[in-house]
């Protein structure tokens, strides 16, 4: 499996910290926030990499990434998002990179410590897609389950205005190569862009999707408030010391 990581966009939810660099290369404790999609794929054994870059710093990607080694990664490739197209757009200029494998897909700013080695390494067809409880529903892609069959997920609401619940579609997808197809076949939503909440229906028509919750952390880190959460998470989690830096706990909390 060849892993993609999208990170175009022009991060706007984080202005002023975006007008002078990428959304995904601010920090998260001790690393830039591309580091943590890289090191998900990396440890489910996934080394060929391509990463969708955007925006008018797309050239830090390089001076902070080169070829990918010092993560573990065996080839990096490059693509550039000409337009704010939306995750589907930018998926579909790994097309000719995929070929005709499966892939792994995350979202750049989707910065997680949970294992997903184990449905790479079973995923044979299809989609697979991993949900997290959230307590924001309308601020996510939502999975909505069959009355009848309480584990089989029949749509995914893209921000529903009245979520039915509350288990959000995290920005992590395994895909076969009908991937590409299904894209041409999505038309821009009202905000304008491809959404990967339709390819994802169009898995689900199909009856070829699975899904499983995913274990660990997981934030969509494209908010001050979620990326201050991702901080503080790691910071934590790393044994950051608190007292040797004149904080107390109570301080940061
Ligand atoms: C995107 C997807 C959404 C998903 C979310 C995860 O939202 O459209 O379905 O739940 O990523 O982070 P966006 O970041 O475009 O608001």
């Amino acid at each position: 499996m060849k892993g993609v990581v999208l990170a175009g966009g022009l991060g706007t939810r984080l202005y002023p910290l975006t007008y002078v660099t990428n959304k995904h290369l601010l920090p998260i404790y001790n690393k830039p926030m591309v580091y943590y999609p890289i090191e998900t794929l990396v440890r489910a054994g996934i080394t060929e990499i391509m990463i969708v870059v955007g925006g008018p710093h797309a050239s830090h990607f390089i001076s902070l990434l080169k070829n990918g080694t010092q993560l573990g990664i065996k080839h990096l490739a490059y693509a550039y998002q000409e337009k704010e197209g939306g995750i589907a757009d930018a998926l579909y200029l790994a097309r000719d990179f995929a070929k005709k494998d499966n892939i792994a897909v995350i979202l750049g700013d989707n910065p997680t410590d949970a294992d997903i080695s184990l449905q790479v390494s079973r995923f044979e067809d299809g989609a697979w897609i991993f949900l997290k409880k959230v307590s924001d529903p309308k601020r996510f892609g939502i999975a909505v389950f069959s009355p009848d069959e309480k584990d089989k997920i029949i749509r995914i609401e893209e921000k529903p205005k009245n979520p039915t619940g509350d288990l959000a579609v995290t920005g992590m997808y395994l895909y076969d190569n009908r991937v590409f197809s299904y894209i041409k076949k999505c038309r821009p939503s009202a905000r304008q862009e491809l959404e990967i909440s339709d390819v994802n229906n169009l898995y689900i028509n199909a009856g070829k999707m699975n899904y499983s919750m995913l274990n660990g952390f997981w934030s969509d880190a494209g908010t001050f408030d979620s990326l201050y959460a991702a901080n503080r998470y790691w910071a934590e989690k790393n044994s950051f010391p608190l007292s040797s830096s004149g904080l107390t706990r109570g301080a940061i909390r």
